[in-house]
């Protein structure tokens, strides 16, 4: 008897090599649930028939769906996994809330605007519905070194976080997610950035600049500095050295491997809906990210320091490209 049924917005197709244009990321989910056991997979929905199909096949799902709002009407999901593309998230999140859903995962970015992120965690806090973003990453085994660095006291107090990884609505929510736990998740204080948006960079239906540079303070008074080279290159690359090294060394992964990131997560996520602890990876906690990265979107059009709380809940850099004030040289299709 299985303690929780689970649901799944957004199947997929299963491909060989995924890319900026699917990913399939249901099929991890689904494999996180069956991991962290008690989880029954009892339907999936996609506006593609043979994506959903595909998936229910593959997991021995008998429930299949083409509308979610009729999934949700029908199924009495106890957990409802989101993996559609950011401009679905919030409508999703939302709906899942009104039907009583007890949990909902859903992808990373939260939303493509900071309204959007604003208002789903909103509707997670008032319906009491457990609300978790895929920012995996929070698991994996950087993270722990991290953490462990600093709880040895190897590296001291943390000053300063330095990145270069990443558009900010893709890769970058999880850098700048790492980075907040690593700081202990404090709210950033102001973001002064500037974007480059030349040629056109659509991640799932969303703008990505093609470059960033922000720079912000943390409650705590750590600074972050992130920074992308145009070619997407990591100059620096993870590095370490501590109070007893003399040479910075790049870390490597623990013997015998560990849990991969995603196995982490998912793990954490039900065992939260069990006990009523807040996760690691709880929408509170995906907003402070969210902030910064459309702060950032914000100090661009404004060319100047944003104070946070952010008081703007567009996605500036959309919004510049709808005005004209940026105009990215469309890619041949
Ligand atoms: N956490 C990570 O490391 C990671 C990695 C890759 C992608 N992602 C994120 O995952 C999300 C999904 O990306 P993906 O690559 O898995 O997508 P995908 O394109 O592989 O799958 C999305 C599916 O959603 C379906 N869909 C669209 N509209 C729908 C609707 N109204 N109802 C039901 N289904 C609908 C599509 O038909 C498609 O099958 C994105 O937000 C992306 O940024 C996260």
């Amino acid at each position: 008897m299985s303690d929780f049924r689970v649901g799944f917005i957004g199947t997929g197709r299963r491909k060989e090599r995924a890319d900026t244009t699917g990913f399939f990321m249901a099929y991890t989910h689904a494999d996180g649930y069956r991991g962290a056991g008690g989880c029954e997979l009892v339907a999936c929905c996609d506006i593609v028939q043979e994506n959903a199909q595909g998936f229910a096949a593959y997991y021995g799902i008998d429930k299949v769906y083409l509308d979610y709002r009729e999934m949700l009407a029908k199924e009495q999901l106890d957990v409802v996994s989101i993996c559609t593309w950011p401009h679905l998230h919030e409508p999703m999140v939302t709906d899942c809330c009104a039907a009583g859903v007890r949990a909902v995962h859903c992808e990373k970015p939260m939303a493509d605007t900071w309204g959007g992120a604003q208002r789903m965690a909103r509707a997670a806090v008032e319906a009491s519905t457990q609300l978790t973003f895929n920012h995996q990453l929070r698991y994996g085994w950087h993270s722990d070194a991290a953490l462990q660095a600093i709880t040895d006291g190897a590296i001291g107090q943390v000053l300063r976080f330095d990145a270069c990884r990443g558009v900010l609505l893709d890769v970058g929510t999880h850098v700048l997610d790492q980075i907040n736990m690593i700081n202990g998740d404090q709210r950033a204080k102001w973001v002064l950035a500037q974007i480059d948006y030349r040629d056109e960079n659509l991640y799932f239906g969303a703008h990505c600049e093609n470059q960033h540079i922000l720079f912000l303070e943390y409650a705590n008074g750590a600074h972050g500095l992130l920074m992308t080279t145009p070619d997407g290159r990591n100059p620096v690359g993870a590095l370490i050295r501590r109070h007893d090294e003399t040479e910075w060394t790049v870390p490597t992964a623990p013997e015998g491997g560990s849990l991969a990131p995603m196995d982490r997560c998912l793990g954490d996520v039900m065992d939260c809906v069990r006990t009523g602890r807040k996760c690691r990876v709880d929408a509170s906690n995906a907003l402070l990210a969210t902030e910064i990265i459309f702060a950032t979107f914000e100090s661009s059009r404004r060319r100047g320091r944003v104070d946070l709380p952010l008081d703007v809940t567009d996605n500036a850099l959309r919004s510049m490209v709808d005005s004209g004030a940026l105009t990215p040289r469309r890619k041949a299709s």
